[in-house]
């Protein structure tokens, strides 16, 4: 039947976010609810996203999935919970020129195959799975035709990966926490969009880690049955946070942002001390790191850069603009220069026209930097060579998009198969 012959797809591209309030922990396990509200700045997918492209075809026999080139399995009950929320979902579609005719009760029998990049590597720690969940429930909602807001879809979303809720939004975004126990009030709603306050620049250390970090899902569930200080924070502190850092965000307010930021990060990294047994995150690079901001931020008098870790060495440093992110980078490549022999467009990645406005754009610059001035006790800048990986400049950032143009599609349109 060559009508039945028919592949239609969707291609989307989806943010990262990077949480100043955090997430740390979950009330219902299986429906992934949160133990306190969160907040996000999300990054601008032009240097980190996920782009997945999605088809539907009579001719498919499965379900099927691949993940940067590698085929993956679908069994697990994230992916399961959000494919069977979406199809639940889904739509009329008709495509006349294509012979494409789906109706809403046949989304439950029709296959999917789901083909997924990340521009930036997985292994990186880079929360990968909030810009993967966020951009596979987004694409199959267009594909599916499916009517539901982005905050509802951000409820499916969160059944893959809690942070993934926050990336259906660009600019500034709140998780609330909900209290209704089908979790359909525990969404994200976006604060200010990404024009709202764009001096802002962020640097992201990416650090070097031998170390097999423990994962999200089980950290945070120790630190549900261990941690004191973890229940402390969702009651009593988490809640007057969130209210000081909208206030931050609405008013532009850098000192309070900053404070709020850096005290969330590290109330984090100490609810994981606070769990039986602790778990280390942050490292050594990472806390020399926080020293040199905190050092630079009070001998400035007013902050100039805030900093927030996540469950991994890598730092995600915000600056208050570009002439301080420019500074910022200079201390920081005066600290953990490259490897002899890098190309400095490659240890600088994202938006690299940074390194034109620092004079760093040969490796011989950097040998010519000088410590910044409030570092008296000057550690050899020789000493630090490979303890950052490369660092990423990028800028608070827009939400999901459908990419229309068909050669940026992951799957071919006649086999539907990865191209
Ligand atoms: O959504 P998950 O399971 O990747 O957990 C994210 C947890 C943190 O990144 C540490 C905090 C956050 O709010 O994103």
């Amino acid at each position: 039947m060559a009508a039945e012959k028919w592949v239609h797809t969707v291609t989307a591209q989806t943010p990262t976010n990077i949480a100043v309030i955090k997430y740390w922990g979950k009330r219902d396990e299986v429906r992934i609810l949160p133990v306190n509200d969160s907040i996000s700045v999300t990054l601008d997918p032009d240097h980190l996203c996920t782009v997945t492209t999605v088809a539907v075809s009579p001719a498919f026999d499965r379900d099927r999935m691949w993940l940067n080139g590698k085929e993956i399995s679908l069994s697990g009950s994230r992916y399961q919970n959000c494919l069977r929320e979406i199809r639940s979902r889904g739509g009329d579609v008709e495509d006349k020129e294509k012979g494409v005719k789906i109706e809403k009760k046949d989304w439950e029998r029709l296959n999917l195959h789901i083909a997924s990049h990340n521009n930036f590597p997985t292994a990186a720690g880079l929360a990968s799975s909030a810009a993967g969940f966020a951009c596979l429930v987004f694409s199959l909602a267009k594909l599916m035709n499916v009517e539901e807001d982005l905050s509802q879809l951000s409820a499916i979303a969160r059944q893959g990966s809690g942070s993934a809720c926050r990336s259906l939004f660009g600019g500034f975004v709140k998780w609330k926490m909900g209290s209704k126990e089908d979790g359909s009030d525990s969404v994200a709603v976006q604060l200010a969009d990404e024009k709202h306050w764009d001096d802002l620049v962020i640097i992201i250390a990416v650090v070097s880690s031998r170390q097999k970090e423990t994962s999200s899902t089980s950290g945070m569930r120790e630190s549900v049955e261990t941690s004191l200080l973890l229940q402390h924070r969702a009651k009593e502190v988490v809640p007057k946070r969130i209210v000081q850092m909208e206030e931050a965000i609405k008013n532009q307010d850098f000192a309070s942002f900053t404070q709020l930021s850096c005290t969330d990060s590290n109330q984090f990294h100490a609810v994981c001390l606070d769990t039986s047994p602790p778990i280390f995150y942050m490292n050594d690079t990472s806390h020399r790191i926080i020293s040199l901001v905190e050092k630079w931020n009070r001998s400035e008098g007013t902050p100039q850069v805030a900093y927030t870790f996540d469950a991994g060495p890598n730092a995600v440093l915000i600056a208050r603009n570009r002439k301080v992110a420019v500074q910022l980078l200079q201390g920081l490549l005066y600290y953990f220069p490259p490897k002899s022999d890098t190309d400095m467009k490659s240890y600088v990645v994202g938006d690299n026209s940074i390194l034109k406005e620092a004079g760093l754009e040969g490796a011989k610059s950097v040998e010519n930097l000088q410590p910044p001035p409030e570092m008296k006790d000057k550690i050899g800048s020789q000493d630090q060579k490979g303890e950052v990986s490369y660092f990423i400049c990028t800028r608070p950032g827009r939400g999901p998009v459908v990419l229309p143009d068909q050669t940026q599609a992951l799957l071919d349109p006649v086999t539907g198969l990865p191209k």
